[in-house]
């Protein structure tokens, strides 16, 4: 299990994401929802669409493709057509950086 430091938490505002990429080749979102922070892997598990650039509404982000949403702070699905739910990921402030935790 390691830390990585993904953005420093002074850089991510109110509403914004910032991405890791982890050595596997799972690339990771990780939000500030209103002073919570939360990751989840940034791939629809529907039919596998990148969510780097999808909606967020309230807790949910919302896949472009067909419209599937997820909670971002459980990753539970929260909408058809995905029905298995997204990975997340421990998020931690050290230091005033903001961490992900991967498995690995
Ligand atoms: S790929 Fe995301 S809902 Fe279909």
């Amino acid at each position: 299990m390691t830390w990585h430091t993904v953005i420093e938490q002074s850089e991510l505002a109110n509403g914004q994401r910032a991405f890791y990429d982890l050595d596997d080749g799972t690339r990771v979102a990780v939000f500030n929802l209103n002073g919570d922070y939360a990751a989840i892997e940034s791939m629809c598990t529907h039919a596998m669409f990148e969510l780097d650039d999808a909606p967020i509404e309230g807790d949910n982000i919302i896949c472009p493709l067909h419209g599937a949403q997820f909670c971002i702070k459980t990753g539970k699905v929260c909408s058809a057509p995905a029905y298995e739910d997204l990975k997340t990921y421990p998020v931690r402030v050290f230091e005033g950086h903001i961490q992900i935790q991967d498995e690995a």
